[in-house]
């Protein structure tokens, strides 16, 4: 944290926060030989899933131990995802199961954080009708956590803080990583572009681009720490720069990621196609470790449809990027994001997003119904289409682009791919799991202790979704 004040916060409150909070604990500790425990449930995007690390990180500074199960926990967490309606309910679905616990267990505390605090709506809902919540703050608040549990543990009484901006970005947070062989490191946040389903830029604010140096910092002491593998986050990449002081751009960041000792493979997501230039197809042909990857959603393939989305391209422009993208990095691997159902979404609008899925021939799409935000654009928007044409048209593309999945995941079988080993697999205890340079998901036996190294594996079966291998040979 580098200034004084944040808005109107002391750093020095905050970490006088810390030191009340973790006294507080300490001494619970000498008295019961028990820690106070926390758990975080995280909907949503790797956004969240790196805004969880660092509450954890602030948690455990101030004392708190990762809980196994909600029942042995002192405080819960959630940090939700506003970004379909779906996800929201399943949010809210998790806290009434949470409503028994309270009653027999009334120390526990209680938080909402993520998206879906930061809507004005949501929040008041969450607050007439979840009265035994004790702690909700928003994303642009996180570093102010400390502040805010201890003002829950000495006024016994619930803390409500959402700020609606912050421009600061705040460096140097404590973050614990779920993961020791890859990390996520945001570049930016926020997003100024307003695509017109998407409630994100109201949530997340405005973009704001984080130093080349702070961002270097942090990537060459994960690699210290033996991080082999780094994602870039941010909600647009491929604008990561504007606003800085230092003139970059995100392909300038590339090749200077490119340069660090340690880290061998480098990925980003997500990328806008109306932003993605040259200059980043030829970094990524030309920085060695930047993989064969590329997640650029495409929403539709209707221009009609691209136009009242607000997305600033054409499907011709976007089969242009795929087929460069192609030229220039021999076998990289496209994958994207979908929308069906978006309103005024004609049967011959579908059937362009068939074609499209069809020509750019994409190796895993994420498929999404069209789900009403409200304060967008969109949800304004007459001819909203019915659920059950939304889900016709959903189960259409899902078996197009299974089948596309399926036998551009079939070329690979008998290749040997370099797979970085990241776990136990989730699928078979028996297994390990790891990932190609274009972001497939391998299974394969072999020891633990393989786990963080880089192996060859021949890849011997194929799924849509996943790959099936054995080891040839340690690298
Ligand atoms: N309805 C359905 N899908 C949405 N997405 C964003 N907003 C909506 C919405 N209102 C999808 C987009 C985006 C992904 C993260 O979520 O495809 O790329
Ligand atoms: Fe949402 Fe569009 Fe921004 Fe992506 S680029 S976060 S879809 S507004």
């Amino acid at each position: 944290m580098g200034s004084n004040t944040i808005h109107d916060i002391k750093i020095d409150d905050i970490k006088n926060a810390v030191i009340e909070v973790k006294n507080i604990n300490d001494n619970y500790y000498n008295k019961t030989g028990d820690r106070k425990r926390y758990l975080i449930y995280t909907f949503g995007c790797q956004m969240n899933e790196h805004d969880t690390e660092i509450i954890s990180g602030i948690l455990e500074e101030m004392g708190y131990e990762h809980a196994n199960s909600a029942k042995e926990s002192d405080i819960i967490i959630f940090n939700t995802c506003s970004v379909r309606e779906h996800a929201e309910n399943r949010v809210l679905g998790r806290i009434s199961q949470l409503k028994p616990l309270k009653n027999t267990k009334p120390d526990l505390i209680i938080g909402i954080c993520g998206c879906m605090m930061q809507e004005e709506n949501m929040k008041n809902y969450v607050l007439n009708h979840y009265p035994y919540i004790d702690l909700i703050f928003g994303t642009h608040n996180i570093h102010e956590l400390p502040i805010l549990i201890n003002k829950v543990l000495q006024s016994n009484s619930a803390v409500c803080d959402v700020w609606e901006e912050n421009n600061d970005i705040i460096e140097n947070l404590p973050v614990i990583r779920k993961d020791k062989v890859k990390a996520y490191v945001n570049i930016m946040y926020g997003c100024n572009n307003f695509c017109s389903y998407c409630i994100v830029p109201y949530v997340r604010g405005r973009e704001r681009s984080r130093e080349p140096e702070d961002i270097i910092g942090e990537i060459k002491s994960l690699a210290e720490d033996g991080y082999k593998e780094v994602t870039l986050l941010g909600q647009n990449v491929n604008s990561y720069g504007h606003g800085l002081k230092t003139k970059i751009d995100f392909p300038d960041l590339l090749y200077m990621i490119n340069e660090i000792d340690g880290i061998e493979r480098i990925r980003f997501t997500t990328s806008h196609p109306k932003d993605l230039s040259d200059k980043l197809i030829y970094a990524m042909r030309d920085c060695q470790k930047v993989c064969e990857h590329i997640h650029l959603p495409v929403q539709s393939g209707s221009n009609q449809i691209l136009r009242l989305m607000n997305r600033h391209y054409t499907k011709e422009n976007y089969l242009e990027l795929v087929d460069k993208l192609r030229s220039n990095i021999p076998g990289i691997a496209i994958t994207t994001d979908i929308i069906v159902g978006f309103p005024g979404e004609t049967d011959a609008d579908f059937m362009e997003t068939m074609d499209l899925v069809r020509k750019a021939e994409f190796d895993l799409a994420y498929t999404f119904i069209y789900s009403i935000r409200v304060g967008t654009k969109a949800a304004q928007m007459e001819n909203q289409i019915p659920e059950n044409i939304k889900h016709e048209r959903l189960d259409k593309l899902i078996e197009l682009q299974n089948s596309i999945s399926y036998e551009k995941n079939s070329n690979l079988v008998n290749n040997i791919e370099p797979v970085l080993v990241e776990e136990i697999s989730k699928k078979d205890p028996n297994k390990l799991s790891g990932r190609t340079r274009t972001n497939k998901l391998v299974h394969f036996e072999g020891d633990r202790s393989l786990i963080g190294n880089f192996v060859n594996v021949k890849i011997t079966e194929a799924r849509a979704y996943t790959l099936i291998g054995e080891i040839e040979a340690k690298q």
